[in-house]
């Protein structure tokens, strides 16, 4: 019953090519690549990297970043498959809306409200970091610790100043429209690349292999390249996947493409190629450069270069990182409303969010509502629950999109998307699916436990489930547009899915 609501495809993309009274379509393939590219380089290799490599994985990090760029690709591929099939605002969620039907389209947009936002908000804080980190180097001023931290981190504090701010500033430009935004995210990708090459080209010569074979100890564990064995290797992928999101994000923004059959899967696979080979490199050059367990700090990757005694080089790289911190923030907030569009086009959320800004064409109200609550989650929240959560939100919604690429090709196997997944339409979402929930497993490893065995990650989004659940059953599962013409006999039913 749940699954039969379903919306006609047939709608979604009437809906998609309606230009006149909808989003401009000014991206084109190099615009899209560049925004996967700096929704994806962040906070993941500039910050959580340290963290992971001294807590969970050590050298063996590198693996982490193989396996979590595996669960990536594979999911990578069905979005590109869906999204050259669906090339409509909304991503994921729209997908399912059209596959897998309303009930779980609204838990998809639901999860990804919690991938975009909580993501932005883990961005904030390690922008804020690194902010704090150049202030202090630079110009020896220092804001005070109760306003850099916020109550819960290892140096408790009142609240993260800093990460708020930049939100605000964020916001402020994304209302004002996405062409001069994506000219700006063009820019500091650039920038952020150059960066990455930078540091691969000043570490290169300082690798010492003794770093990858450390000998045990009550920092180093077991010591060697798996200091914490496989689980500590897994738990570091669960972790670092964080580093991948935002290849999706290209999806969201199908209705400012100017070709989004062609240019969706172009942007998706490319971004997220590019990443991956800069990853790898960048996280075996680290552990190459000091013992794994020195990088628990904010600021891994300058800190390795402060370290071999090129402090210069460690500035250069934290104003990158600066840069490339502000072009996920950017891409994510702004994938985020435009997914609040989606979903409120079909009524299941109220159609104030719906409403464009007279002169510049974005869901400006939205906009604002989000930056407001990104801005106190990141001031207020510590940056391993933020993130966590955010890769919960992301591989639920991995799992569905997974699931929707067989079923968009039986049921529909009329749409010509330009890109299919290779092997069949079952082996590459299936195992997209089950590397997905796999992750999610481990995603339990270094958080903490609640009832002594519910990992709090898991509880976290299980209480936001349930939220968003009385949040339909109250509200969307009557007012969706579906449903108002359910009740006048008009809609259209299809089968449910077996
Ligand atoms: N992949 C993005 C980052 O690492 C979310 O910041």
């Amino acid at each position: 019953m749940l699954m039969q609501r379903v919306k006609p495809l047939s709608r979604i993309l009437a809906q998609g090519s309606d230009v006149e009274h909808g989003l401009k379509r000014s991206l084109g393939p190099w615009a899209l690549t560049a925004m996967g590219i700096g929704a994806i380089i962040g906070t993941g290799i500039f910050v959580l990297t340290g963290v992971a490599s001294a807590t969970r994985a050590g050298p063996s990090l590198t693996f982490s970043f193989v396996v979590a760029g595996i669960v990536s690709a594979l999911a990578a591929l069905c979005y590109a498959e869906v999204s050259s099939k669906i090339p409509i605002s909304g991503s994921a969620y729209t997908y399912t809306y059209a596959t897998l039907g309303e009930f779980l389209a609204w838990i998809v947009g639901w999860a990804l409200v919690l991938e975009y936002a909580l993501g932005a908000a883990t961005v904030s804080v390690g922008w804020s970091g690194y902010f704090n980190f150049i202030l202090h180097t630079l110009f020896n001023l220092n804001i005070p610790q109760a306003w850099q931290h916020s109550h819960w981190d290892a140096t408790p504090g009142i609240a993260n100043l800093p990460a708020a701010a930049i939100i605000f500033l964020i916001t402020a430009l994304l209302v004002r429209g996405t062409k001069e935004s994506g000219t700006v995210n063009a820019v500091i990708v650039a920038i952020k690349i150059a960066v990455v090459l930078f540091f691969i080209a000043i570490g290169l010569g300082h690798i010492n292999p003794a770093n990858y074979h450390l000998p045990p100890g009550p920092l180093a564990g077991a010591g060697g390249f798996f200091p914490f064995g496989w689980a500590g290797m897994f738990g570091g992928a669960a972790f670092i996947f964080f580093a991948y999101i935002g290849f999706d994000a290209v999806s969201t923004t199908a209705e400012e493409a100017r070709n989004p059959a062609r240019d969706l899967p172009i942007g998706i696979i490319a971004s997220l190629v590019v990443c991956t080979i800069l990853y790898i490199i960048v996280v075996a050059i680290l552990n190459g450069m000091v013992p794994f367990y020195t990088l628990n700090v904010n600021f891994p990757v300058a800190f390795a270069v402060d370290s071999i005694g090129l402090a210069w080089a460690g500035v250069i790289i934290s104003f990158g990182a600066i840069a490339g911190l502000t072009t996920v923030l950017l891409v994510m907030m702004y994938g985020q409303t435009r997914i609040f569009y989606a979903m409120s086009r079909d009524g299941l959320i109220p159609s104030m969010f719906v409403r464009l800004h007279p002169t510049w064409r974005t869901p400006w109200i939205s906009q604002i509502l989000f930056g407001v609550l990104i801005a106190a989650a990141g001031a207020l929240f510590p940056i391993s629950i933020l993130g966590s959560l955010t890769n919960m939100g992301t591989l639920s919604a991995f799992v569905l999109v997974s699931i929707a690429v067989p079923i968009l090709r039986n049921r529909h196997p009329e749409t010509q998307g330009k890109f299919k997944v290779p092997f069949g339409p079952y082996l590459i979402p299936v195992l997209s699916a089950v590397t997905a929930l796999f992750l999610i497993y481990f995603l339990r490893q270094g958080n903490p436990l609640v009832w002594g065995f519910f990992p709090l990650v898991w509880l976290g989004f299980v209480i936001w489930l349930v939220v968003g659940l009385i949040f339909y059953f109250s509200y969307g599962r009557h007012q969706s547009t579906i449903a108002l013409e359910e009740t006048a006999g008009l809609a259209i039913r299809q089968p449910p899915v077996n």
